[in-house]
This record gives structure tokens, C-alpha cells and sequence, in this order.
């Protein structure tokens, strides 16, 4: 045998290249690795740990214990049938000792494949922790339309660096603190916690039951939309100091007064993607956010904001992205409510979008729904300007609003200065086309949203768009502003405010 094969970092490299191919072959791939550790002695346990460190479903696992433990029906799902021994075990563990991830997820293409009982026995505390001692990544997809959320509880540990499960449709507010005191409690080392879920009902977190402060490692936090935080116990001091990716909804409460002596917030936040009652909060936030590796900023705010907060949000952005040099996605979505108060929205004239003008890095820049942008071509020309490496530009006011101010002269004045630019979507003007001899191309612009737009003759503005952007492989025209007006009831056919 070649020396370096008796090198057991060497050998295990090798073997993963074996596992790691393409989705449909991997039982190929599994099957090559089984037939890799019964080759030769040397090969045995690093082939066994490439096997079996991670799995997605329990099924290979409980077909090691005795055959007459566990049947399987004609779906395929295994069942333990009597109880395993301590000696049945012991034989698993052989196995189960080397698996450190779990991704046991529930999809059509891949049912879980064992029953509830099996589920229940494997995952109570005393069974799950002799079993699984390396167990590092538990992804528990499939949780909430399963089994109950208390076998989460018993299987927490201080080795649990990621952990991601799915909440149910409902959720006794009691429950939900208990189970969230009890991770930041029972799994401190955690590195990345997300939750996901299918929730209709909103939960409001209290405070006390997030200690943040009881998970220093954490890297990774997102919850989904429907659990309100309030912003206090996110800001708390001396917590979440190696926070890089945060996903959350905040509730309407004020954001604290932070003092300067405060130690740093978030200094090392990379990516924050925020929903938010309101604009306000975020810019205060961002105020005190100390990072300098930002890359993305996501914002999605409900209540609509006045020119001045908006203003005011954009300069904080242009603050993040003098501070932090990989700063290079905005989003800013505004998600509105058919009320009255979207019936005189906000105007949001040029100036109120200047800060963006000096932040030159952008890659990204998704606005939607604001209100009323009140942007014109001398605006769009210099952001064309501004913006040289912009690869995604999205500029939307409400789309019942009509702010055609900007022509296909903006059109072409982008496609000259941001020479990346392969996604664009505006609302224009087209009922004029320019003369044919001022002729522009772009060759990178893929897709080109113009919906809302007024255009004159379409057939004749397609035509020239396909001539300047031969490239392009959708291009969205479909004018909902009249829908949008009936169902506002602005011509007075719906109803009258
Ligand atoms: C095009 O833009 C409009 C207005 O923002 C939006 O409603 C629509 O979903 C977009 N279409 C596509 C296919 O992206």
C-alpha cells in the first residue's frame, strides 16, 4: 500500500471525495464507501466515519439493531417492535458514535423514514445521549408536524454547535418561552440557531426568556417572521460579540438609549435582515451597530415613513458602508396594508436618496413599494454615476402610484455607467422613443422589469429595447396600475375615502 494512504487525515480526504458526488448517484457513492471500509483493516474506520458523520434519516441506523427488533411496512418505515437492550445498543453505538450531523428533514422525495415510536425511543435523553456523543448539527426540519417539541428539550446539549428546527402552527406563549429558556440554558455552545415556521399566529418573545448573553459562540441567529422581539433584548450589553448573520422581526417597543461606555454592538454583524414596524428603529440600530464587516442590510418595514426618516435611514446606510468596505446589498421593502393611510403616500423626492449616491459599492439595491418616488432622469443619471459596479437595480415606488419622470433616456444613461448591470426594474415613461442614431447596447442586462410603466406604442418600445439589449431574457411590461387603482377604489369605484 501507498505510505500515504496510511495516513488517516490523507484517507479520510480521499474517501470524501468519493461522498461527495452529485445528489443522484450518492447510494452509489454510499455503497463504494461500504465496500472501502470492508476492503482492508486500514481503511475500515476512516471509510465507517465518512459513512455514517452525516445522516438524514434514522432508518440505516435502526436496521443495525437485531432483525427481530424492527419491521418495516410496505411504505418503507421502520418500526422497533420490542424493546432494544443495553447490549442492543452497545451494538448501534459502534455506528452512531461517529455521526455528528443530523439533517432529518421531511420532504415528498424524502419521507422520514422511521415511525413515531422509533422516533420517541431514539430521541429520549438517555438513549440519544449514550448514542450520539460526537452530535454536533442537529436539523430537525420535520418537528413541528411530527412529534412533539418537548423531545427538542431532551436532547439539548453544550456540544450542540447548530441547531435548526421548525416551530408548529400554534404555540402556547408558556411553551415557547420554555423551550427558548431552555436552549440559551442547556445549549450555550451553539454557533448558528435557526428557527423556522409555518406559524399564523404572532408570538411575542419576552425578553427574559432570550438570554443571548448565554450564548457568547453565537455566529448565526434567525427566527422566522412571526416571532416579535423586542429590541431591548437584542441590544442588551456584552452580548452576541461574534453575531455575523442576524434574521428577525422586532416589536413596535423603543430602541434603548445606548451609552458610550456600552461595549460594542454587534461588532462583527455581517449580514442583517431586519422586519420592523417601523423605519425609526432600524436607523437607530444601525446608529449604534459598530461593525465593520457589513455586506448586507434587508429591511422590511410596516408603518409608512415620512421623506425625513427615510432620509434619515439613508444616510445611516451611507455611515454602514463608510464604515464596513464589503458593504453591497441594500433592501428596503416596504410592506404595506391596504388602508387609508397608503392613499396619500409619502413623496419621496430626489434628495431624499443623495446618501445612497455616495455609497459606490453597491451590488444590490432592491427598493420596493416605498411610496411615492419622485425619482426623474437628471437623478438617474447621476446614480449611473454613482453606482459603477451595480449588479441588481430595483427602484419602486406603491405600483398604483404614477412617477413617470424618468424616461428610457434613464434606461440608457444605467446601461452606460453601470456596466454590470443584469437585473433592472423601473417604472418609465416610453411614450417617447429616442431617435434611432443614439443608438446604446448593453450586453450583461438579462432581465428588465418595466411593469407600471406607461408606454406608448408597446410593440414599437419592445422592439427598441431588444435592439439596445440583445441579451435580454425577460423583459416584464404588465401594466397593473389600473387594477391597482380599482382595488384602491381611487377612481371612486371601490370605495370613497
Ligand atoms: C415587476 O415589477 C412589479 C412592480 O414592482 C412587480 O409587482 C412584479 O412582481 C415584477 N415582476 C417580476 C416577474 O419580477
Amino acid at each position: 500500500m501507498h505510505p500515504c494512504l496510511l495516513v488517516t487525515e490523507i484517507l479520510l480526504h480521499i474517501i470524501g471525495f468519493v461522498e461527495n458526488g452529485t445528489e443522484s448517484q450518492s447510494t452509489c457513492r454510499k455503497s463504494d464507501i461500504a465496500r472501502l471500509a470492508r476492503t482492508c483493516r486500514a481503511f475500515t474506520d476512516p471509510a465507517l466515519d465518512v459513512l455514517w458523520r452525516t445522516q438524514c434519516t434514522l432508518g440505516p441506523l435502526v436496521k443495525c439493531l437485531p432483525g427481530h427488533l424492527w419491521t418495516q411496512d410496505s411504505w418503507g418505515a421502520i418500526e422497533i417492535v420490542s424493546k432494544p437492550t443495553i447490549k442492543d445498543w452497545l451494538r448501534l453505538r459502534k455506528y452512531s458514535f461517529r455521526i455528528r450531523v443530523f439533517e432529518l428533514c421531511r420532504s415528498s422525495d424524502r419521507p422520514l423514514d422511521v415511525g413515531d415510536v422509533t422516533l420517541c425511543t431514539i430521541f429520549s435523553p438517555d438513549v440519544f445521549h449514550a448514542l450520539f456523543p460526537s452530535l454536533h448539527t442537529l436539523n430537525l426540519g420535520f418537528l413541528a408536524d411530527r412529534i412533539p417539541l418537548s423531545l427538542l428539550d431532551d436532547v439539548l446539549s453544550p456540544r450542540l454547535a447548530q441547531l435548526r428546527f421548525r416551530l408548529p402552527h400554534y404555540l402556547e406563549p408558556d411553551d415557547l418561552h420554555e423551550l427558548l429558556e431552555s436552549i440559551t440554558n442547556r445549549a450555550p455552545s451553539l454557533r448558528a440557531l435557526k428557527i423556522d415556521a409555518c406559524a399564523h399566529e404572532q408570538s411575542f418573545v419576552h425578553p427574559s426568556a432570550l438570554r443571548f448573553d448565554r450564548m457568547p459562540y453565537l455566529r448565526t441567529l434567525c427566527f422566522p417572521s412571526k416571532l416579535y422581539i423586542s429590541p431591548s433584548s437584542l441590544l442588551q450589553p456584552r452580548q452576541m460579540q461574534n453575531l455575523q448573520v442576524l434574521t428577525l422581526t422586532l416589536t413596535a417597543d423603543p430602541v434603548p438609549a445606548l451609552h458610550h461606555f456600552d461595549p460594542l454592538v454587534f461588532p462583527v454583524l455581517q449580514c442583517m435582515r431586519i422586519t420592523t414596524p417601523t423605519l425609526d428603529q432600524l436607523c437607530d440600530i444601525l446608529r449604534v451597530t459598530a461593525s465593520t464587516q457589513l455586506r448586507e442590510i434587508s429591511v422590511f418595514y410596516s408603518a409608512p415613513a415620512s421623506e425625513a426618516v427615510m432620509h434619515n435611514f439613508f444616510q445611516e446606510v451611507q455611515r454602514a458602508h463608510g464604515r464596513s468596505r464589503g458593504l453591497h446589498i441594500l433592501v428596503l421593502h416596504h410592506i404595506y396594508t391596504l388602508d387609508s393611510s397608503i392613499l396619500k403616500p409619502f413623496v419621496y423626492s430626489p434628495s431624499t436618496f443623495k446618501p445612497l449616491l455616495a455609497c459606490h459599492r453597491l451590488r444590490v439595491l432592491d427598493i420596493r413599494d416605498i411610496g411615492h418616488l419622485a425619482i426623474d432622469d437628471p437623478f438617474i443619471e447621476h446614480a449611473a454615476l454613482s453606482w459603477p459596479v451595480i449588479e441588481e437595480l430595483r427602484l419602486r415606488g406603491l405600483p398604483w402610484i404614477d412617477s413617470h419622470r424618468t424616461t428610457i433616456g434613464s434606461l440608457r444613461e444605467l446601461v452606460r455607467g453601470c456596466s454590470r448591470l443584469a437585473r433592472l426594474s423601473m417604472a418609465i415613461d416610453a411614450r417617447v422613443l429616442p431617435e434611432e442614431k443614439s443608438a446604446w447596447r448593453s450586453l450583461p442586462l438579462e432581465e428588465l422589469n418595466i411593469s407600471d410603466s406607461i408606454i406608448g406604442h408597446a410593440e414599437a418600445v419592445e422592439r427598441y429595447l431588444r435592439m439596445a439589449l440583445p441579451n435580454l431574457k425577460t423583459l416584464i411590461a404588465l401594466d397593473d396600475v389600473h387594477f391597482w387603482k380599482a382595488i384602491l377604489g381611487m377612481d371612486g369605484t371601490v370605495w370613497n375615502e
